[in-house]
């Protein structure tokens, strides 16, 4: 939908045949409000016969992160357009601008130029080299800033259609491959936003199922699809227990990747899928209501990410769950005091039924731990209590393993996204203790993430490495678009996944 290709060139900026020139500028640490220009627009700057600045500062820019000032060319440039995006406090030493506040600045442009469609950039040159790191962050946020949902939109206004990135040799091995890698990255990225997007009525758990299918084959992965059959005959009484009040039957997806021979290490990602989260009958109000078609965040993020696993082909052996389900009210809902069997044997009381994603990330856990890789990665849209404690741009990292939760943030800090190590207190288990079953889907309110975090751990066998990412608010962005972050579905956490599965299988 509406995907943006960058491309790479090494024809100067001044010359290029493109609507819109986009440059960086920042303001100087050190004599206060000055405006400066990034490395890599000194040809447009010559263009203007040095009084870019000038013109620039005439119209207020100061360089502020993520501030865009529009000049008119008058000829002076090939393209009528010039764009200046700032990079913030100019860094101490030169060559400091890191790939996040690149991404942002391209991102931030990008979004912003309604009405524009072909642009060209220096931004990858903001440091004076063209490093790998700049390029595909360079490349990523274009392409993510970019981004449109525009399914459901009888019209819409025209948006940047094509990004060329300047760099000093296109054809550099290192060049291109970081191009590479910013392209899947930012392919697997919309896939996620578009699915987490699109509307549950047309996106049922069949559909969700189906998407995986049609993603991962095409990247050349194999896909089987679990119906009620088989789910039935598998023992996934969670998924089950959750999807019977709906008229659309719950399915699991597996979705395997091989590295082939002598693959470092297995591991498995499970994603939530939950393609509408109503509460059941422990109905949620309205308002909260209308942003749980975001509650398969998880899943879409985990089939994505295999998506792009298709075209990286990382060095280990790879398998990503997806439960989905729909989660209604109706004459066959799950009740509260229900009980379920998930699969492996453990019961549930379900004292409530809007805590739902524990019960369909239950059965996958245990389905992946059956199968004894040596990591397993979960990604859920699991809790509010997740948005209260850390907001809707950080989330949660949970783990049996304190180097597997330590690499997971410092994957996020290192691919643009931002996750925090959060705590899985033994003191709180407790309170999931049921009077009738071996353990309710409910615990103490107070600290809620971690209680999910520990009823999930209870599916996971000691000794087998697990982490846990509960991703409610930064999966999906209720307030104003930032940076390269649009509104609604964000792609959080695929470029975390990502990144730490490559690093895993390099
Ligand atoms: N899907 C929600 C969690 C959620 C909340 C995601 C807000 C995104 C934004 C989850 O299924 C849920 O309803 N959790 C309950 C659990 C409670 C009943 C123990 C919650 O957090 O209120
Ligand atoms: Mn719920
Ligand atoms: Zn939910």
């Amino acid at each position: 939908m509406a995907r943006i290709s960058p491309t790479l060139t090494k024809n100067p900026l001044a010359s290029a045949k493109v609507d819109a020139l986009v440059i960086g500028v920042a303001a100087s640490a050190g004599s206060k409000g000055t405006l400066v220009l990034a490395p890599g627009a000194e040809d447009v700057d010559k263009a203007f016969k040095k009084r870019l600045l000038g013109a620039l500062t005439a119209v207020g820019a100061t360089g502020k992160a993520g501030e865009v000032t529009k000049l008119a060319t008058l000829g002076a440039t090939t393209a009528p357009m010039l764009v200046a995006v700032g990079l913030g406090d100019q860094p101490a030493k030169a060559g400091q601008y890191s790939p996040e506040t690149l991404r942002r600045a391209i991102g931030a442009a990008a979004r912003q130029l309604d009405g524009i469609r072909r642009i060209a950039t220096s931004l990858a040159r903001a440091n004076g080299d063209d490093s790998p790191a700049d390029v595909a962050a360079v490349v990523e946020g274009a392409a993510l800033g970019g981004y449109r949902f525009r399914r459901y939109r009888s019209k819409s206004k025209p948006s940047v259609e094509s990004v060329a990135v300047v760099v000093g040799n296109p054809r550099d091995k290192a060049v291109k491959a970081a191009y590479d890698r910013g392209r899947a990255i930012a392919d697997a990225v919309t896939l996620c936003r578009d699915l987490v997007n699109t509307a549950p009525a047309d996106l049922y758990p069949a559909l969700l199922a189906q998407a995986a299918v049609d993603a991962c084959t095409a990247a050349g992965l194999q896909v089987d699809v679990l119906d009620e059959e088989a789910l039935q005959r598998e023992g996934f009484g969670g998924v089950l227990g959750v999807g019977q009040g709906s008229t659309h039957p719950p399915r699991v997806a597996r979705i395997t990747y091989s590295a082939g021979r002598g693959a470092k290490a297995t591991v498995h990602l499970v994603g939530k899928g939950i393609t509408f989260d109503s509460g059941g009958l422990a109905l949620k109000p309205a308002q909260s209501m209308e942003w749980m078609k975001s509650d398969m965040g998880g899943a879409a993020a985990v089939l994505s990410t295999m998506a792009a696993i298709g075209t990286l082909k990382p060095d280990i052996d790879i398998v990503g769950w997806i439960a989905c389900a729909e989660n209604m009210p109706s004459g066959t809902a799950i009740r509260p005091s229900d009980v379920l069997t998930i699969k492996g044997g453990k019961t549930v009381e379900v004292l409530n039924p809007d805590a739902e994603g524990r019960l369909v990330m239950a059965d996958c856990l245990a389905a992946a731990a059956a199968e004894k890789p040596d990591y397993i990665v979960d990604v859920a849209t699991l809790t509010g209590a997740q948005v209260v404690a850390l907001g809707s741009h950080v989330y949660g990292v949970m783990a049996n393993d304190d180097g597997l939760r330590e690499q997971i943030v410092a994957a996020a800090g290192a691919a643009g996204e931002q996750a925090w190590p959060m705590p899985l207190p033994p003191e709180l288990r407790k309170s999931l203790d049921s009077d009738v079953a071996d353990i309710a889907n409910i615990g103490d309110r107070n600290g809620g993430m971690l209680t999910a975090g520990l009823f999930l751990k209870e599916f996971v066998p000691d000794g087998l490495k697990w982490a846990h990412l509960d991703v409610a608010g930064p999966a999906f962005n209720n307030g104003e678009p930032h940076g390269y972050t649009p509104k609604g579905g964000t792609g959080v956490p695929v470029r975390t996944l990502i990144e730490w599965l490559t690093s895993l299988g390099a």
